[in-house]
């Protein structure tokens, strides 16, 4: 996560190069103040004609270069099934990426690409045909990789998760993943991507294979969630702030909840969603990882290992769900436009959830009785990632006429997409000669105190994977106890499969999901604005 400029690479060889090349003249545009270019490393992307190579790992590359963090030595070598030159490859990059520039609402906002930047990015592209399952492959590979004895090399499965046991069997068996001795030795790192496993038999089965050819530190898994600025921010919100942690525990937290609402449907995703799911896609990963950012305990200090170690207690002391502390639904015909059945590659009679609530406890002194509530749906009201951290009411009425339960409760919401800060919600005397209560909302929008920076949100997943940081990737163990929180929700022993509620495309998700949290007095925040929000 490179938390301080200085923070040193856990990876000593990484480091050494690091230093001596930073030292070299470098023919990169300058990098921002504090930051050094990672060390060079040869970057072999699986998948390199593939969607995520194209919409986030070359606009990351070419927004890494432009800030000049990326040292002159490395190289790309893209690997694909199906013939073709490496210039055409380059040609395909190019024009996404001026697509992409050229378009305002993409988060990608360069405006106009830097041509020097991106002649630096195109120079390094080496594109090479192959299976991922073909021994040649590999051959092949070794033999580009044997030009640079003792070299760096990051290979990211930028590919289906069906590839990513033959791809790391390969890598093994072909020697690639045996790393140098000594300062000069290279590192061999793997990057994969979610969905890592299905369930918690699959995810153990998936480490286990991957850790018979690699060691635990040589493998970076994703989950782009902490990839995004406001996601790291939580961090600092809680541990850089006098204001929170005092409050940050059972005594004064009354609820916490964690949304993430889309109005985007599957969006031509339907053979891949109707495997999936929206709770396998969205909540034991991307939320848990919202969760444990919270929830955890201050790290000793922000090396890899110590905030890893904090988030893993989170999440083995997250009691585990059970069916009744989940709800899923999927989105019918609605304001928002037509029902999930009616997608393409999905089944007319689909049981698929493309909405999932859950309660949550967590089971510490910290958190103990406090409801953590987790929502994700498809066509839904409004976009809305967000953490509401919601305070336990005043003790005692004081003003006339307006008693406690009628306060708006304190809530402090942390916004993550597609608004970017945090708002705080208190009461104040409204003006006039009668003390009345008004509910207000302060809030702080990152664009108004900093420059917006080019960003799709893997710049520094990227950088920090070539410093050798894991901070920010998720360790074996916390995957596995991230499934098995969930484990009884994918397979019921008892009752069969979770029932699916109809919602209609637009709306807030289906109603039986406010159940959830009728039992406790609680209600879900309305998705689309409410009347004391700015932002
Ligand atoms: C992905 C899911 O991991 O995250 C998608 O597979 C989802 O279904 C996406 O839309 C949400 O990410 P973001 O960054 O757009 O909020």
């Amino acid at each position: 996560m490179s938390t301080t400029p200085n923070t040193p690479p856990s990876d000593s060889a990484g480091h050494e190069l690091s230093c001596k090349i930073s030292a070299r003249a470098h023919d990169a545009p300058a990098s921002p103040a504090g930051k050094r270019p990672a060390p060079p490393c040869t970057l072999v992307i699986f998948g390199a004609a593939g969607d995520l190579t194209k919409r986030l790992l070359m606009p990351a590359l070419y927004n890494l270069a432009v800030d000049g963090l990326l040292d002159g030595g490395m190289k790309i070598v893209g690997v694909n099934h199906g013939a073709r030159e490496t210039g055409e490859w380059r040609d395909d990059l190019h024009a996404s990426l001026r697509q992409f520039a050229a378009d305002k609402a993409s988060t990608f906002h360069a405006g106009k690409l830097d041509d020097t930047a991106w002649d630096w990015v195109a120079q390094r592209l080496d594109y090479m045909a192959g299976e991922f399952e073909s021994d040649e492959t590999f051959a092949m590979l070794k033999q580009k990789l044997d030009q640079t004895p003792g070299g760096n090399v990051i290979f990211y499965l930028a590919v289906g998760s069906r590839f990513f046991k033959p791809i790391v069997e390969h890598l093994g068996q072909a020697g690639l993943l045996k790393e140098g001795e000594g300062a000069s030795g290279g590192f061999r790192r793997i990057v994969i991507e979610k969905p890592f496993g299905t369930d918690l038999a699959s995810a153990r089965d998936l480490n286990a294979h991957i850790l018979s050819y690699a060691r635990e530190s040589q493998v970076y898994r994703i989950d782009h969630f902490l990839g995004k600025d406001t996601v790291q921010s939580i961090l600092a919100v809680r541990f850089a702030n006098a204001l929170f942690e005092p409050m940050w525990r059972r005594e004064y937290i009354d609820n916490v909840q964690i949304s993430a609402a889309e109005t985007l449907g599957v969006e031509g995703r339907g053979k891949f969603y109707e495997q999936t799911g929206a709770f396998r896609d969205m909540v034991p990963n991307h939320l848990f990882q919202l969760l444990g950012m919270v929830a955890m305990e201050p790290p000793n200090s922000f090396d890899a290992e110590a905030v890893r170690d904090k988030k893993a207690e989170i999440f083995d002391a997250i009691q585990p769900l059970n069916p009744d502390d989940v709800v899923f639904g999927q989105y019918e015909n609605g304001p928002a436009g037509i029902g999930y059945r009616e997608e393409p590659d999905v089944a007319p009679n689909s049981t698929t959830e493309t909405y999932a609530a859950a309660r949550v406890f967590i089971e510490n002194w910290r958190w103990a009785g406090v409801p953590f509530y987790l929502r994700t749906g498809k066509r839904l009201a409004a976009r809305r990632t967000e953490i509401a951290v919601q305070l336990k009411p005043v003790p005692f009425r004081l003003f006339r006429d307006t008693p406690v339960d009628a306060l708006t409760p304190n809530v402090l919401t942390l916004r993550i997409d597609p608004a970017h800060g945090t708002s705080f919600d208190f009461n104040v005397k409204t003006p006039g000669p009668v003390m009345r209560i008004g509910a207000v909302q302060s809030s702080f929008d990152y664009g108004d105190f900093f420059a917006e920076r080019a960003n799709v949100g893997y710049e520094t997943l990227l950088y920090d994977c070539m410093l050798g940081d894991e901070t920010l990737f998720q360790r074996a163990d916390s995957i596995e106890t991230s499934w098995c929180a969930v484990d009884d929700v994918l397979h019921p022993k008892t009752g069969g499969a979770l029932a699916v509620h109809g919602y209609a495309a637009g709306s807030d998700g289906p109603a039986q999901a406010d159940a959830l949290l009728a039992y406790n007095g609680h209600a879900w925040r309305p998705l689309k604005k409410n009347a004391i929000e700015k932002k």
